[in-house]
């Protein structure tokens, strides 16, 4: 027993057996089927064009329903997304479709950022989904996947050639989801203009460097409609919100005073195809190639720039556990370079407040003493001032009191003159009262 669990691990030649009986396991695909069907599928569709370009016609005329429809003005300053979800059911699948379209594109006068808010979009559903994978107690099972499984990019039918702001724009996409490029409103360019139109733009999407969604020709169910496909990209289209009764069959249609164009009538125009190619056909592979490789690009992009790595400098394999040490490592030794610069900075801060301080100290002792001195100084001079009043008034009262002996000696020899004449006997006799009053005044 021990030398047959040897040769099990040990052994990496792989043999074929034959079953003896039905075992079961052939039932896988159906388990996988029914456990699909039971979850539902998603899908979501972003329609990148113009304002009025077509773009949610074509998806009522698509889905065969009709979905909320919002016009949107061309006065918009910026490009801005508008998603929005829905639920489908046909038979018995269920399908959330997702349509997320662009408003405002093209209508700026300055387009140079227009790709911009439609780029942000379409990481953020990755960053989104990156986010819940990192989760150590994760719910990918019933997450609601809102990653953009295919762009419906819509060309203006000018018949000229793709204008910059389209080859910016799905430059800056290609390599973030898969790009289908239809040429709106088909009907109205002329067959012969409408070949050249193809044309040319399939080769400035090639001289561009642009990938576009190419259908997948590795499985051999699909491989010959697939390659065909690719040889009709991008692919005109008609859409129509209108139903007209033909052959007592109600079909999508667009009514002109010329005729009538069938959306339906390959000849008409490439809806049949467009529809066949992105929900009959390659719907699946569309969400396949959005995880594997849009999403694995993204991720790994992102977990670099975060510093994961699979191989070190030398070649070496590095797993997880490795790259989580040697990050460690570099943000400790960062925090401790951090640490001590934040250490220096601060010393040498309180060492200037320090000096800073000083020199203000000093200046104030200074500015003190100043006061002090001149406080002395005017306290000195008020002190003279006033001796010299005190002694002012000394030599003031004295004057004052020998006036007042000089005037009391002269009324008193005036008064022991001879009497005058009768005449001035009147005048002398008043005298004396005047005299004593001012004498008294005076001598008070
Ligand atoms: P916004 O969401 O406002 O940017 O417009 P939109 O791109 O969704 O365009 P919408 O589907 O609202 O169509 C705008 C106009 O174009 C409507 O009058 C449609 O009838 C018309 N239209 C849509 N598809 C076609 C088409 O294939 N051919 C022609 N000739 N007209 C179309
Ligand atoms: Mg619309």
């Amino acid at each position: 027993m021990a030398a047959a669990d040897a040769d099990i691990y040990t052994s990496e030649e792989q043999r074929t057996l034959t079953l003896g009986g039905h075992v079961g396991f052939d039932s896988l695909p159906d388990q996988l089927v029914s456990k699909s069907v039971s979850q539902g599928f998603s899908f979501n569709v972003l329609c990148v064009g113009e304002t009025g370009i077509g773009k949610s016609t074509l998806m009522n005329t698509l889905f065969s329903t009709t979905f909320e429809k919002e016009e949107a003005s061309h006065y918009q300053n910026v490009v801005h997304l508008r998603s929005r979800a829905y639920d489908l059911r046909e038979s018995n699948v269920a399908l959330r479709l997702t349509i997320v379209d662009t408003v405002g594109f093209g209508d700026q006068v300055n387009k140079e950022e227009s790709y911009k808010p439609i780029e942000d979009y379409i990481d953020n559903q990755f960053e989104n989904f990156l986010q819940e994978e990192l989760k150590i107690k994760r719910s990918l099972h019933d997450y609601s996947d809102t990653r953009i499984h295919v762009c419906l990019f819509f060309i203006t039918p000018t018949g000229h050639s793709l204008k910059s702001l389209d080859l910016l724009t799905m430059k800056k996409l290609d390599t973030k989801v898969n790009i289908i490029p239809i040429i709106a409103k088909a009907d109205t360019i002329s067959r012969c203009d409408l070949h050249k139109f193809k044309t040319k733009i399939m080769s400035e999407l090639v001289n561009n460097g642009i990938q576009i969604y190419q259908f997948p020709t590795d499985d051999e169910a699909v491989t010959e409609i697939n390659s065909s496909m690719n040889a009709h990209l991008p692919f005109a289209v008609v859409g129509s919100s209108e139903e007209v009764k033909i052959e007592n069959k109600l079909v999508r249609a667009r009514q002109y005073p010329w005729g009538t164009v069938h959306v339906e009538n390959e000849s008409h125009c490439d809806f049949v195809k467009l529809r066949e190619m992105l929900v009959r056909v390659n719907m699946e592979d569309l969400r396949e190639q959005t995880h594997t490789r849009h999403y694995e690009l993204y991720r790994r992009c992102r977990l670099e720039t975060l510093g994961f790595r699979d191989t070190g400098p030398d070649g070496q394999t590095f797993s997880l556990q490795d790259t989580y040490m040697t990050k460690r490592r570099e943000l400790l030794s960062e925090l401790q370079h951090r640490e001590e610069a934040m250490r220096q900075t601060f010393v040498s801060r309180v060492k200037d407040t320090e000096a800073e301080l000083k020199e203000r100290e000093r200046e104030l002792h200074e500015r003190f003493e100043l006061l002090k001195r001149r406080h002395q100084d005017e306290k000195r001079s008020l002190e003279e001032r006033c001796q010299e009043l005190e002694e002012e008034m000394i030599s003031f009262s004295a004057r004052k009191a020998t006036a007042g002996t000089l005037q009391f000696h002269t009324l008193q020899s005036s008064l022991t003159l001879p009497v005058k004449k009768d005449k001035d006997k009147k005048n002398f006799f008043t005298l004396p009262s005047e005299c004593s009053l001012t004498a008294g005044r005076s001598l008070n």
